[in-house]
């Protein structure tokens, strides 16, 4: 039986052993509830909660209040709305470059909507930025994986703006680039763990200025008293975070952030993929040559087909929207095949992975 060979760290990373085993340890060792206890293991539980908290703003150059807890970037992404609460006046910048993730959440609110003028490449068009109350930026799109000039973008908006709410989708960024949260400026910043190599069910939401929200959950951990009706909410970001915290992921996620920033994914491997399937001149190139995802439609095949063939192979990418439909209506292609790679791929897999596609597609 041939090994797998994994291309879709786009989709979601593999998870190296350091995670697997900071889980285990922390499930068979360290298990307790936080924020709850008084005993020493719930103690520990709160110290490992506030390191990666503290790991997670150091990451990404925020401070230990502005991070919170989420279940992944669509959680994230839906939950800036809930603190905005907009009502039907807001007029929100989206882009054909969004994940349904980034954009059905405003659309389903009812919000105007408008989109943000790209250029010829598909990044944002800087000179002609939309205005806008609520400005969404995709600052990596999970098909055309280029990096947005994200400080840029969000000093041309708040230009047209001042007080413009910007609020970045950093899923795919995330996982190739720093985020630098003071330099951007952004109100939110959001992304999962599941990407950057920690487990599915935790993400991130930075919010800037998190004592001008109130909070969007209410329950348990977010209060600090309760007198019949009366409350005291809990200090931030605490006061976001309601319920029990997936804990077992979060002590994942410490070790996936020390993973990444030592080791991110070589994207060199995809331009060397790319050269060689340049070559077959019935694939078409969606992506831009150096970008971190490859995508491409190859003529006659239907991008299903390419991907069940591939996947008869042992190999394992993804195929068709990927979430991501405004962008496949503006290149006018039903889907595409698209291949990303993790730090874990090597070049031996992708020279495997060539010689399927070329016989695949021959
Ligand atoms: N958003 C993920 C992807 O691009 C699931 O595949």
């Amino acid at each position: 039986m041939n090994k797998i060979i994994y291309l879709d760290a786009a989709a979601s990373y593999l998870k190296s052993d350091a995670v697997i085993d900071s889980q285990v340890d922390f499930l068979r060792n360290n298990y307790a509830n936080a924020g709850r206890g008084i005993c020493a293991r719930a103690i520990g539980v709160d110290n490992m909660l506030n390191s990666v908290r503290k790991k997670v703003a150091d990451f990404i150059g925020a401070e230990f209040q502005n991070i919170v807890f989420t279940a992944g970037t669509t959680d994230g992404m839906n939950r800036v709305v809930s603190l905005l609460r907009p009502d039907n006046n807001v007029q929100v910048a989206l882009s054909v470059l969004d994940h349904h993730s980034a954009c059905l959440p405003w659309v389903a609110t009812g919000a105007k909507t408008v989109l943000c003028p790209l250029d010829s490449q598909y990044n944002f068009d800087i000179d002609n930025i939309s205005y806008a109350d609520v400005f969404v930026l995709t600052a990596m799109s999970n098909v055309i994986g280029v990096a947005q000039d994200v400080e840029a973008i969000i000093r041309a908006a708040r230009k047209k703006n001042p007080n413009v709410i910007v609020v970045v989708d950093a899923a795919q960024f995330v996982v190739h680039e720093k985020i630098d949260a003071k330099k951007w400026d952004a109100d939110f910043i959001v992304f999962s763990g599941h990407k950057i190599g920690a487990d599915t069910g935790v993400g991130i939401l930075y919010i800037k200025n998190p004592d001008d929200f109130m909070p969007d959950k209410f329950g348990g951990g977010m209060v600090q008293v309760v007198d019949g009706n009366n409350f005291v909410l809990n200090c931030v970001p605490e006061r976001f975070e309601a319920g029990t915290l997936p804990l077992t992921q979060i002590a994942g996620l410490g070790v996936a952030l020390e993973n990444i920033e030592k080791n991110r994914p070589d994207i060199s491997l995809l331009k060397y993929m790319r050269d060689e399937l340049s070559r077959l001149p019935q694939i078409q190139f969606v992506s831009p040559d150096g970008a971190a995802i490859l995508s491409f439609v190859v003529d006659g095949m239907h991008c299903l087909d390419v991907g069940a063939m591939l996947g008869a192979r042992n190999v394992c990418v993804r195929v068709g929207q990927m979430c991501a439909s405004w962008i496949h209506k503006a290149l006018g292609v039903p889907g595409t095949i698209r291949i990303s790679v993790g730090a874990y791929n090597t070049i031996e897999e992708i020279n495997k992975v060539i010689a399927i596609i070329k016989d695949i597609v021959k």
